[in-house]
């Protein structure tokens, strides 16, 4: 259906916390592209706002509360009519709750499993009574967003949800009761999705679950054997998956480490903590042994691998001691960069209500140690680039004219002054200087030299 400008409506949509998030208002933006809704980028030339949120952080729903009350000011000073909805886990986690205390602020409250319902959902929207849809329903929710994906804008790299939830309960963790039990999608609508993607121009594939790595198909398929199956598919060229748990780090898994040249080579393995103490108090269900065997044994299949992970500090009852075992086992397991959280009690969750809750400046402490020290290896882990001939597959024009961005195998941005049509095509690149954040190159014309041996 054409629509003339007048017609058209703005969507602006702001993203919270993790890549299934990204990756999720992406695909609201394809599920209200038939009901007339465009992106916009800035909240005050929408027509409707939403807040696509995480429950992860810290004081998250005190934060959306908050954004709400900012929307509403900004809603009543412009004099337009705005809706404004809530979506993500804080949507799930809260519910009804949100629309009994942002009365007035909030249209609609929709929960992960139904933004495919989102064009019917705003029709039924009525001044004063918000909208609260949580219901679970993950099969239909695959199958509905599949049919709406539109291409809207023209991607180098995409995510693929390829499994949600989690049925681990880690005792810290809501995801389990905000995402629900682990649920794979099916085989076939993955590589038609994949195909699809393919076909739209994508090069690089990220198969997204919260426990990607627990995904199985039928007669036992493993995310190994889906690796293998996706990098069939023409124009797929590179591959990736995040965020896995140790525990299901299967041998196929490995294997396609092992065998399959356009899986990466790098890995985000959370380990959250070195200490087995801490580890059988969190739930994780395996020792810190258990997990520098599994390292080693990847490292054996695929030896320049990048290891990336999760930490929590301050976890309750954490001693000294406990620290030590997290500080020694980014060295032991060589990590190149991890993310590192303070321990934040999530109503609901069992560590929530242990009476051996860390103080604050503590867990700060701790913090402030931990990031240093992972800085550092992550600084070393891009110097050592320096020098080598790396092949880039080349996303985006850069901020400087005359510059393309693309990333390496390990998901470092490179930047390279090359002519714009060779985005979307791998490049072997030269580095030549690191920054912070970033590498710098120039085009090669060279046998690729593995970078990550001075580091590991
Ligand atoms: N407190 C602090 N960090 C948490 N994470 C999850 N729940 C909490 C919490 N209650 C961290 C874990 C997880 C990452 C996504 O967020 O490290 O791997
Ligand atoms: Fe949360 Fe990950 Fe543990 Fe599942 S495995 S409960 S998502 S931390």
């Amino acid at each position: 259906m054409n629509r003339t400008g007048e017609e058209l409506k703005k969507v602006f949509i702001k993203t919270y916390g993790c890549q299934m998030n990204v990756y999720d208002s992406e695909r609201m933006t394809d599920a209200l592209a038939p009901a007339g809704y465009v992106p916009t980028e800035t909240a005050e030339s929408a027509d409707l706002i939403l807040l696509n949120t995480c429950h992860i952080r810290e004081k998250a729903a005190e934060k959306v509360y908050s954004e709400l009350g900012r929307i509403a000011e900004m809603r009543t000073a412009s004099g337009r009519e705005i809706l404004v909805g809530v979506t993500g886990c804080v949507a799930q986690a809260e519910g009804e709750e949100i629309a009994h205390r942002a009365k007035g602020r909030v249209d609609l409250v929709v929960g992960p499993q139904s933004y495919h319902r989102l064009p019917e959902l705003l029709a039924e929207v009525r001044p004063g009574r918000a909208i609260v849809e949580t219901e679970f329903a993950v099969e239909e929710k695959f199958a509905a967003l599949a049919r709406v994906h539109a291409k809207h804008q023209q991607r180098v790299a995409a995510f693929l949800t390829v499994q949600e939830g989690c049925d681990k309960f880690c005792t810290f963790c809501v995801v389990p009761y905000t995402r629900g039990a682990e649920v794979s999608r099916p085989v076939d609508a993955i590589v038609a999705e994949a195909t699809r993607l393919a076909a739209e121009g994508v090069r690089e594939i990220t198969l997204l679950g919260q426990n990607v790595n627990a995904w199985h198909g039928d007669n036992d398929w493993g995310l190994g054997r889906l690796l293998f199956r996706l990098a069939e598919i023409p124009g797929v060229d590179r591959l990736r998956y995040t965020t896995s748990h140790p525990r299901d780090m299967g041998d196929d898994l490995i294997a396609a480490h092992r065998d399959l040249d356009v899986l990466m080579p790098y890995l985000h393995l959370p380990v959250q903590s070195g200490s087995d103490r801490v580890l059988a108090a969190m739930n994780r269900r395996h020792t810190r042994a258990d997990y520098l065997r599994l390292v080693e044994k990847i490292r054996a299949a695929r030896s320049d691998i990048a290891l990336a992970g999760d930490f929590i500090v301050g976890f309750p009852g954490e001693t000294d001691a406990d620290f030590a075992d997290t500080l020694s086992i980014v060295d032991e397991a060589a990590y190149m960069g991890a993310f590192t959280f303070k321990y934040s009690p999530r109503p609901g969750t069992p560590a929530a209500t242990a009476d051996d809750q860390i103080p604050e400046a503590v867990k700060g402490a701790r913090l402030y140690e931990l990031q240093a020290k992972i800085d550092a290896r992550a600084a070393a882990f891009m110097q050592a680039q320096v020098g080598a001939h790396i092949d880039v597959l080349f996303e985006r024009r850069g901020r400087e004219a005359g510059q393309i961005v693309g990333r390496s195998p390990w998901l470092m941005p490179v930047h390279v002054d090359a002519p714009a049509g060779m985005i979307g095509t791998i490049q072997r690149v030269t580095v030549a200087r690191a920054g912070t954040n970033s590498l710098f190159g120039t085009l090669a014309d060279a046998p690729v030299k593995p970078a990550l041996e001075n580091v590991l």
